[in-house]
């Protein structure tokens, strides 16, 4: 049987609009500097969502610039993968929001959880798709908005995240576009990175739940859902000093697996925490800095979406050609790790038809009509059957 390949024929990003440099934080009355949060992780500035905007807001608008870059129809998408760790609701799944505002009426949808390491594990699981055959096309996103969980008091975390998202659409290829991959995971650090508040509360909160244990929201400090008891929480040093370590050995992995050597790498493209961390793991893979790609500067930790954006400006800079061999690596909550090679195998077009943003605003109104009148469906068929009594016995 002839072999299926996967390869990325469309990719886009979105970022909010409010952007929160570093100063911010001294402003705020946080004992920190811009000098600090600069020198000791690269970041400068971040972008952060208003009160209304949810994860599947930006997630929806990432795919759909990467849907115009593929020239799909919503119809051809088998799959939607979002790979996030704050998602809209704990259920139903953000990606299946993202399927009915795009009309993807033959697509699949599920989110996966695997915190800065998800777009990684979601590009890997949306390959084996294609690959086997179970699916044509598959939209992968990787969408973060952590800043909701964010304790905006605390110095040591909230200066080093942000949010945004990203999105590629995988095809069917007839050579190898995604080369090769792998996926770790070592639960027994799950404890160095957490955000709480779902089946396990953390521990030595008020009781709030008739069976004593804690849930419910209040308001968070930047006004946002996050209660106290589900802040995020991180030690820093112990990530970091493992992070150093994982992420280049991940990377060797899965050259190796691919039958890459460092010479043979166009672009290594680390998840984007901190420089110190992309400048160690280079080092040891022998990899020179202008192989390395960091925006980090502008958007500080996207989680989920740092490895789909660190992609596109990197496509929009021209730094990626056809031909060359890209390697993506990740760490993050779990703990988790991921990498995956690839060969870079579409032209990327200049611009995008001026008419593509046109099509996709038609498809994604369409799509909304569409949602409204399922949902009025659904509705007067549920009458129908109270009036004629059907459905009890
Ligand atoms: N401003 C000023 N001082 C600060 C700040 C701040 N924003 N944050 C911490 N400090 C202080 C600390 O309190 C400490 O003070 P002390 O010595 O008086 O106790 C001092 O600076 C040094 O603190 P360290 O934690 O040792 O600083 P370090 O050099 O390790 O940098 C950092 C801290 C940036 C958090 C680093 O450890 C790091 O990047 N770790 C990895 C984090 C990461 O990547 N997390 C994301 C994982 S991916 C995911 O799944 C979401």
């Amino acid at each position: 049987m002839k072999r299926r390949y996967a390869e990325i024929t469309g990719w886009g990003m979105y970022v909010p609009e409010r952007v929160v440099p570093n100063d911010t934080f001294v402003t705020m009355g946080l004992d920190t500097s811009d000098e600090w949060i600069s020198s000791r992780t690269g970041i400068e500035r971040r972008r952060v969502v208003e009160a209304d905007e949810a994860t599947s807001d930006m997630a929806t608008k990432a795919a759909l610039k990467a849907m115009g870059v593929a020239g799909l129809h919503s119809g051809d998408i088998d799959l939607i993968v979002v790979a996030t760790c704050t998602p809209d609701h704990v259920m139903p799944a953000t990606a299946s929001i993202v399927q009915d505002r795009l009309g993807m009426l033959n697509a699949g949808a599920m989110d996966l959880n695997a915190a800065c390491s998800g777009f990684v594990y979601a590009l890997a699981t949306g390959a084996a798709q294609v690959e086997s055959g179970r699916a044509r096309n598959v939209l992968v996103i990787g969408a973060d908005e952590l800043s909701v969980y964010l304790n905006w008091q605390d110095r040591s975390t909230c200066v080093l995240f942000g949010d945004g998202a990203g999105a590629v659409v995988l095809s069917q290829a007839k050579e190898p576009g995604i080369m090769g991959s792998t996926m770790g995971s070592d639960g027994s650090g799950a404890g160095l990175l957490t955000i709480a508040g779902a089946s396990r509360p953390r521990a030595g909160n008020n009781g709030r739940h008739p069976n004593g244990s804690a849930n419910g929201h209040e308001d968070g400090a930047n006004g946002s859902a996050a209660a106290a008891d589900s802040y995020l929480t991180m030690n820093g040093p112990q990530i970091f000093r493992w992070a150093t370590q994982i992420m280049p050995r991940a990377a060797e992995q899965v050259m190796a697996a691919s039958g890459l050597k460092p010479d043979d790498i166009s672009l290594f493209i680390p998840h984007q925490a901190n420089n110190r961390i992309m400048e160690a793991s280079a080092k040891r893979l022998g990899l020179p800095a202008e192989k390395v790609f960091s925006n980090v500067r502008e958007y500080g930790n996207t989680s989920a979406a740092s490895i789909p954006i660190a992609l596109c400006e990197a496509l929009s800079a021209k730094r990626v050609e056809v031909g060359d061999y890209l390697v993506l690596s990740s760490f993050g909550a779990g703990l988790t790790w991921a990498a995956l090679a690839l060969r870079w195998s579409v032209p990327v077009p200049s611009h995008v038809a001026p008419w593509q943003p046109i099509r996709r605003q038609v498809e994604s109104r369409m799509a909304a009509v569409r949602s409204v009148l399922r949902r009025g469906e659904r509705s007067v068929r549920t009458q129908i059957d109270k009036t004629l009594g059907k459905g009890e016995d």
